[in-house]
């Protein structure tokens, strides 16, 4: 392999690694656990990456975009992994950023009561995020990311060539995810080169996936600044005014999460610039859309998977970011408004 850093994501009988680097296509084979005899490979037709594999494979293209994670897809990948004969060893390979690992992944957990699976992570947002720690799932009209498994890969690949055709607003996406990790004990990644940054986002996230894996509060901090996010993306589906991308959602989300630590007296004005300035060094927006409906994105985050009927966010504050509940709604829509002024 050429060179490349590993990070295990240690879960004990379900460890693997995650393999961050360059020229790492050529591997993939050395990669493959033992007892595979055929290989589902997941993917979508502009991806434009197929490694070559030692063992019988066929392709599977799912759509683009949110829509493409869907039931439906899940529905078409199964009947195609029955036809095509694969068994319980078998391998399902993804390749692609964080729709095509969570839905890939959840076809994997649900095939055969559950596959073997491997990712190649071709975005910047999968390298760093989507692609590790076994969250897979798809959408419903309902909400984004409802129907799911927890279902850990065999191994990850962090093919970072695969970024330099990457368009740039699918590596901002990818920014908005990493400025997260600021504030989660990766202070001054701007600063790295870019294996470094992946590395150091994966080894984070290993590290909270490690110690709590479905996502109990340790986890939870992971989804810092996704509260507003995902209540802006399900805004979205609806108001086509709305035209963020989840990594642009999450970076909006971040400046909200620290307006709203600063009103609860969590920490000061210069904390508040300091998040500013972190987003902003990504080139990331850090106002809400204008025109945005306040009480839609409200009631969007009364149903967010943390919330259990009340207002919860993640929150920084003196002892870091931790997860705080039962946030007066009032106080929430009086710092919602105030940021859309700033729009
Ligand atoms: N994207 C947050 C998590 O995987 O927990």
């Amino acid at each position: 392999m050429s060179t490349y850093d590993e990070i295990i994501v240690d879960l004990a009988d379900r460890r693997y690694p995650v393999y961050v680097g360059e020229g790492l296509l050529g591997s993939i084979d050395s990669m493959i656990p033992d007892g595979v005899s055929k290989i589902a490979i997941v993917t979508q037709e502009d991806i434009g990456i197929l490694p070559e594999l030692r063992l019988p494979s066929q392709i599977f293209y799912i759509g683009d975009g949110e829509q493409a994670k869907s039931l439906s897809t899940i529905g078409q990948l199964c009947s195609g992994f029955a036809k095509m004969g694969i068994n319980r060893r078998d391998l399902v390979l993804a390749i692609g950023g964080g729709v095509v690992s969570d839905t890939a992944g959840f076809a994997a957990a649900s095939f055969h009561r559950g596959m073997r699976y491997g990712i190649i992570a071709t975005t910047l947002l999968a390298q760093v995020d989507a692609a590790i720690g076994g969250k897979t799932g798809v959408n419903i009209p309902e909400g984004k990311n409802l129907v799911g498994a927890f279902w850990q890969p065999s191994f990850v690949v962090c093919e970072l060539s695969a970024l330099s055709t990457l368009p740039e607003r699918e590596r901002k996406c990818g920014f908005g995810e990493m400025a997260k990790y600021a504030f989660l004990g990766a202070e001054g990644l701007d600063r790295l080169p870019l294996r470094s940054q992946i590395s150091a986002c994966a080894k984070i996230k290993a590290s909270f996936v490690e110690e709590d894996e479905r996502e109990g509060d340790k986890r939870a901090l992971l989804n810092y600044g996704h509260t507003l996010a995902h209540a802006i993306e399900a805004v979205g589906f609806s108001d086509p005014r709305v035209n963020l991308k989840h990594g642009e959602a999450v970076a909006i989300g971040v400046i909200f999460a620290a307006l709203l630590a600063q009103k609860l007296g969590r920490i000061d004005q210069a904390r508040v610039d300091y998040h500013r300035r972190v987003v902003s060094s990504y080139g990331l927006r850090t106002e809400l859309p204008a025109g945005i409906d306040l009480e839609r994105l409200i009631a969007a985050m009364f149903k967010d998977k943390k919330s259990f009927g009340t207002l919860t966010f993640i929150l920084d504050g003196s002892s870091g970011v931790e997860v705080v509940r039962d946030v007066d709604a009032s106080l929430v829509r009086a710092v919602l408004t105030e940021f859309a002024t700033q729009a």
